[in-house]
């Protein structure tokens, strides 16, 4: 079996650029929609980041903003009626945002590749996967028919899809949803981007299959020093694979922490139902624990700590001000009044 061979003509600075620190931070972003009912609030002042080798899993319940973040770094918001009113995304320290729709189009799929929930929705059913492939190398690389085919035959290979000199001309629907979800790696993996954003990847398969579609994915970051991040609403998944982690409710981040000390010692409320409500083993049988209420209306974010409403530990002054992003420690942070009170439990 080959492998994707990188271009031999700049290895060392490719290798120099992959080992300096952050790739993309994301600073104080908002993103508002412009709807006939008003302004959706889906992004109020995110900020993450994170570096080459790096995995940081972005957690939160469904509509926290955890797609409409990703969307923004991508630059594929509709706008309008998206809106992008206040933040900076930085990429080798360079605001995309300020960039232009060319120099954007360079580095979308080269430079920072995404991997989508849905595979056969982002596929091409009347298109063989293989030409789909092939596409990339050819439109980014210009090759000839044959040496994009036979690194799609490579990378089909790299993603372990059995047979792959075989099924290279089969259609979408002729792969199982593991295997499609396979494919959409090799897409985002084919020009060797230095950051993947997977958007709950693995939400629409089998359990079985969710642990090896993960495992791959984490195995092909580690092999590429690629930043990685995991965007999921399922803490159990990213426990092995993550490094760091944010949490988001209702388009900020409330906590962000490295992955074992969060797990080990919350330091927010949010943070601390969302652990509760996770099946464990060793429980088999008792209730599972779930965050009582719903996530708030973006059109109309409650005053204050916008988890307030549902929060067990929720004071006077969580229902006015709001609380700001906390140091916890080193790498450590929580948006939460009374952080120190929840971290000592
Ligand atoms: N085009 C749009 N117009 C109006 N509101 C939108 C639009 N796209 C997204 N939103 C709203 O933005 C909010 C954040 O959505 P987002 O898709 O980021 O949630 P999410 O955290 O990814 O949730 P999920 O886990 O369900 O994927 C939601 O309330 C959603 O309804
Ligand atoms: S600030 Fe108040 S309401 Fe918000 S999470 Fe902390 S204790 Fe709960
Ligand atoms: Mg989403």
């Amino acid at each position: 079996m080959t492998t994707i061979s990188k271009p031999a003509d700049v290895p060392a600075q490719r290798d120099r650029d992959k080992s300096e620190g952050t790739l993309l931070e994301v600073r104080d972003l908002h993103v508002e929609f412009h709807t006939r009912d008003g302004v959706v609030k889906a992004v109020n002042g995110v900020n993450y980041s994170v570096s080459a080798g790096e995995t940081l899993a972005v957690l939160g319940e469904s509509g926290s903003g955890k797609s409409v973040t990703a969307q923004a770094i991508m630059g594929i918001l509709d706008m309008p009626p998206a809106k992008i009113p206040q933040g900076e995304i930085l990429f080798r320290g360079q605001d995309m945002l300020k960039m232009s729709g060319e120099q954007r189009r360079k580095i979308r799929g080269a430079k920072i590749a995404m991997i989508f929930q849905d595979a056969l929705s982002s596929l091409n059913p009347v298109l063989s996967v293989g030409y789909q492939l092939s596409e990339m190398f050819r439109v980014h690389q210009g090759l000839s028919k044959k040496a994009a085919k036979a690194k799609s035959i490579d990378l089909m290979d790299r993603v372990k899809i059995p047979a792959a000199s075989k099924r290279v001309d089969d259609y979408p629907h002729q792969f199982s949803g593991g295997m499609r979800q396979r494919i959409m790696i090799a897409m985002a993996l084919a020009l060797e981007p230095d950051l993947i954003i997977a958007d709950e990847p693995t939400t629409a398969l089998d359990v079985t299959v969710q642990a090896q579609v993960m495992d791959l994915l984490a195995d092909l970051q580690r092999e590429f020093n690629m930043g990685l991040i995991l965007i999921t609403h399922d803490l159990g998944v990213v426990a092995d694979v993550a490094d760091k982690i944010a949490v988001m409710y209702a388009g900020r981040i409330v906590e962000h922490a490295p992955v074992h000390e969060l797990y080990k010692t919350p330091a927010h409320p949010y943070t601390r139902g969302l652990l509760d409500s996770i099946p464990r083993l060793d429980q088999k049988g008792q209730e599972l624990y779930a965050i009582k209420g719903l996530p708030p209306n973006l059109l109309n974010i409650p005053p204050g700590c916008a988890f307030n409403p549902r929060c067990p530990k929720a004071q006077d002054i969580c229902r006015t001000e709001v609380p700001a992003l906390h140091t916890v420690a080193d790498a450590r942070g929580s948006a939460c009044h009374f952080w120190e009170e929840t971290i000592n439990g």
